[in-house]
């Protein structure tokens, strides 16, 4: 069976940037969909650190079918049913805990969980997890721990986040064991906030053509 993790690594192929967002107004959801997707994009990562980030994951999918839109920062059980109710296409938390791995039950193979070693890597193999996310990327050892972890666990994709930015992209996606990266630098809080649509289109052109 297709499931939306396949879709959203068919959507890494053609665009693998994914931005991490924070929208605290929900009104800025479609025009942010539409800028993401008019700068080449297929994906976006909506945290759930605002109120609003589950009616913003509801407006940028009827906004924009087709960007696979997914939360982020989920942390507990009622994250897991209130994004998943909302539509998200996927799953992302910074780690595991016992709770959350409990709750995710069947979306864990939509769930990318943060992991910072070889041993949590492998446990979140084990319990089933298909692909990780190295976090926070840069302190975890960035490019040159990915590589090193692509040796003896070749199996493991991961989309690195945390201190990734238009620089130094093209430096993660050149790993094998790389299918995305995550950042805030495409659209941040600021562009978010100022309605700066423009930039924001520009930012993911410019990281496109660089990577
Ligand atoms: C986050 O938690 O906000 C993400 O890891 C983004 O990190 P960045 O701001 O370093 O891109």
């Amino acid at each position: 069976m297709t499931s939306s993790l396949d879709a959203l690594k068919a959507a890494a192929r053609r665009a693998p940037i994914v931005p991490v967002l924070v929208v605290p107004d929900v009104d800025a959801a479609a025009p942010l969909a539409e800028a993401l997707v008019a700068g080449g994009l297929t994906i976006a990562e909506v945290t759930l650190r605002t109120e609003s980030g589950l009616k913003v994951i509801e407006e940028m999918k009827k906004a924009q079918p087709d960007l696979i839109v997914g939360a982020g920062t989920v942390l507990t059980g009622e994250d897991v049913s209130n994004a998943m109710n909302a539509g998200s296409d996927f799953l992302v938390s910074p780690g595991m805990s016992p709770k959350l791995l409990d709750a995710l039950g069947d979306h864990k193979d939509i769930t990318i969980p943060g992991v910072a070693t070889a041993s949590e890597a492998m446990t979140r193999h084990e319990e089933g997890f298909r692909m990780l996310k190295l976090f926070p990327a840069a302190i975890a050892g960035g490019v040159g721990a990915l590589k090193a972890l692509s040796g003896p666990l070749p199996h493991l994709e991961f989309m690195p986040t945390g201190g990734v930015s238009a620089d130094n992209a093209a430096d993660y996606l050149a790993l094998p064991n790389v299918v995305a990266v995550g950042g805030s630098w495409i659209a941040t809080e600021k562009d978010v906030a100022a309605g700066a649509w423009s930039d924001v289109v520009a930012k993911a052109k410019t990281a496109l053509t660089r990577i």
